[in-house]
């Protein structure tokens, strides 16, 4: 410590009388041997370190079955390009601090360093107010453009709440998770504007070092605005560092030619072979520079343009960088085959890039819609590469699901002196405005003259659970029952509620959304419980073929949920909701306004859906570390989705097809077929039916 005698006196003095101390004190008073060190409130040195297991939800390796019947090779690909093993690509959907401590501390780690390690990590974190979680949705062949989602809007208000040191805190903990997940030749490219680059870079310096700063790019636009007091903005920072001082750079990959553009002061020549080039003669040796030859870029990047309006790359996604930028930054900074990571994915231009590269990828975004914007994004190239006659690799939509919740309640329940269940329950009472009720086995609490069931929390509601509930309340004479889960068993069928409402109890199941460990959300009344949906599809069925057709779906959005969805349009939209409707508002050339009804039917609520024509037959495996550390398998329970073949809309064809292609089984059997639709909201239903071939 170098703190004088009086030093040590005024400092006692101060602390107690209660006064600050003067900020000089902070680099007296701690250990560290750099006499530069940056402090701001909310800096902890310790990272979170849970490990919770991943999830994984759903499989996505082909594009879609056009042909019935794939022949498999010993090869890693098979004929159509189908990944068979090896590595599959991760799309992550949750708040990216607990997916990176889990990478980094869980047994997927060891995966990812069995494929080489992490070499690349490209991320775009939120800096501007607002813009960042907007995206634009289809209704009906239309366009709305929706503002973020309530839990997006939550970790926009973590990261900014207290301003910019709640901003370097949310961004310190995820770059030292990166720094620890990175391979030691690995590189990070931190792009930011001119809000935070000051502030990014010091941080950067900070976790990195500041040896392992190798470039800040420019990367200059024309697009936006010009202004008139002040220089035009019209540049982003990018931030390259390294983990060390070995690293990839692919000059070759990411150069341009030199060409024949006059030189000051150089000589034109042509050698033998017809090489053309310019020369300079400089302390007696001779310098050619040929014209044919390849030159690193500088760090300033002109040739690359923002996405225009019209541009096909457009998925709608407000902050969406352009493809050629990503090209640049994976083909200079990693090989085929590596690991590239994007843990602000938006609408999932890094992973898009890499795949098309012939990279592995893992990506993730908190929102919902970024994720299956990424998915479709995604199996968009996959089919392009399939048509190119190249491979593809698989991908799979995971998340932290029940251990995420279990972390949050964890969390919530730590040091309370009342048992979890009990905070449990309260907890979703308050955030469904329900009231507690007492003396009842499986019913909770009442709202509005119904009776509510609360869900397990890491289980899904299922139908014997349901007939407990049903038996409950036809014994005490009520009528009304709503059934909160997070997840419902998957065979529940519309039929089956039907039958309870026949026998005298009117049951509606519903949603509890993430936003309830959110106390703030809660407290505005934001956490919306959606009713489950309901789809019906037709089986067509000749010898070992069958054909999947999409015959209804049903939604309960009320016109509380539709309200808020309208509150989140943007100021100017053409599109309004009114009775459980959409609609779209168009001015006459007689400034007379006309209403068209965009969801006229059900097919209209439909964004996208999917099937696994054979269901059950890949079950969900998760890896979790035992006490003694090692890792191991286990059932969850749960089967993986495999997304055999899908429809969706896109901005360039937003029409739907709603019957599949024939797919013909292999062998006779008892198979289950899923069905998944994801609605316009990006919300997920989906139905088993039982086929026998
Ligand atoms: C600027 S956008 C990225 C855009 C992306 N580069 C593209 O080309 O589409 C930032 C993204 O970070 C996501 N995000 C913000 N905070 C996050 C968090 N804590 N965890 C995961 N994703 C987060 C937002 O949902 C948003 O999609």
């Amino acid at each position: 410590m170098t703190l004088a005698e009086n030093d040590k006196n005024r400092i006692i003095e101060l602390i107690k009388s209660g006064e600050n101390l003067p900020k000089e004190y902070i680099y007296k008073l701690f250990a560290d041997e750099e006499d530069v060190f940056l402090f701001w409130n909310g800096r902890k040195e310790d990272v979170t370190n849970v490990a919770l297991p991943f999830h994984s939800i759903e499989h996505i390796d082909e594009p879609r079955k056009e042909t019935v019947k794939s022949v498999e090779t010993l090869d890693m690909f098979d004929m159509r390009g189908r990944q068979l093993k090896g590595w599959t690509n991760k799309l992550i959907w949750g708040d990216n601090k607990l997916i990176l401590s889990s990478l980094t501390n869980g047994p997927l780690r060891e995966e990812i360093e069995k494929q080489g390690g992490l070499k690349l990590i490209y991320i775009d974190p939120p800096f501007a107010v607002g813009a960042d979680f907007g995206f634009d949705i289809q209704i009906g062949g239309e366009t709305a453009e929706k503002k973020q989602s309530i839990i997006e809007e939550i970790a926009y208000r973590d990261t900014w709440g207290k301003g910019i040191s709640s901003y370097l805190t949310m961004m310190y903990e995820r770059l030292k998770l990166m720094h620890n997940l990175l391979a030691e030749d690995g590189s990070i490219y931190v792009h930011v504007d001119w809000r935070m680059s000051s502030l990014l870079r010091m941080l950067l310096d900070d976790i990195f070092g500041v040896n392992n700063f190798r470039n800040e790019i420019i990367w200059h636009y024309q697009s936006g605005g010009r202004q008139e007091r002040l220089f035009s903005k019209k540049h982003d920072n990018i931030f390259l560092y390294t983990k060390s001082n070995e690293w990839v750079f692919n000059a070759d990959a990411v150069g341009i030619l030199r060409g024949e553009k006059k030189r000051n002061n150089m000589k034109r020549g042509v050698d033998p072979d017809g090489r053309k080039f310019w020369s300079i003669k400089s302390a007696g040796k001779i310098y050619k520079y040929y014209d044919d030859e390849k030159i690193t870029p500088a760090d300033v990047w002109t040739n690359i343009s923002h996405i225009q309006q019209k541009d096909p790359q457009r998925v709608g996604y407000p902050t969406q960088k352009p493809e050629a930028l990503l090209e640049r930054i994976i083909l200079a900074s990693s090989n085929p085959g590596d690991l590239v990571m994007d843990i602000f994915g938006g609408s999932g231009t890094t992973v898009a890039v890499a795949e098309k590269l012939g990279r592995k990828w893992i990506s993730c975004d908190l929102g919902r819609f970024a994720i299956h914007t990424t998915r479709k994004r995604l199996i968009g190239v996959q089919r392009e590469l399939q048509k190119d006659g190249k491979d593809f690799r698989a991908f799979e939509i995971m998340n932290l699901g029940k251990y995420e919740r279990q972390f949050f309640m964890d969390d919530l329940s730590n040091g309370a002196r009342k048992s979890k269940e009990e905070i449990y329950v309260n907890l979703i009472l308050e955030a469904y405005k329900a009231k507690r009720i007492e003396g009842h086995f499986n019913l909770h609490g009442s709202k509005a003259g119904r009776f509510v069931h609360v869900g397990p929390l890491d289980v899904p509601v299922t139908q014997s659970r349901l007939q407990d509930i049903f038996e409950e309340c036809r014994q005490k004479l009520y009528t009304q029952v709503d059934v909160l889960g997070f997840e419902f068993e998957m065979g529940l069928t519309p039929q089956f509620i039907q039958e309870l409402r026949e026998k005298g109890v009117s049951v509606t199941l519903k949603y509890i959304p993430k936003e309830v460990f959110d106390k703030r959300a809660v407290e505005k009344g934001q956490a919306r419980f959606y009713d489950v949906a309901y789809l019906n599809a037709n089986i067509e069925k000749k010898g070992k073929t069958i054909t999947v057709e999409l015959t209804d779906f049903v939604t309960h959005y009320t016109q509380d949920d539709i309200e808020e969805l309208q509150q989140s349009m943007r100021a100017g939209s053409k599109v309004v909701i009114e009775d459980g409707q959409i609609f779209k508002l168009e001015k006459d050339k007689n400034g007379v306004i006309n209403r068209t009804l965009l969801t006229e039917n059900w097919h209209d609520w439909i964004d996208y859906w999917a099937i696994d024509f054979n269901y059950e037959n890949k079950k969900e495996i998760i890896k979790i570390k035992n006490d003694k550390g090692e890792t191991e398998e286990q059932w969850t329970g749960n089967y993986l989705f495999e997304n055999e073949w899908q429809s969706f809309r896109t901005k360039k064809n937003p029409t739907l097809e709603f019957t599949s292609v024939p797919h013909e089984y292999r062998q006779t059997g008892q198979y289950k077929v899923m069905v998944k639709v994801v609605d316009i909201m990006g919300i997920d239903t989906s139905k088993i039916i039982d086929v026998k071939i």
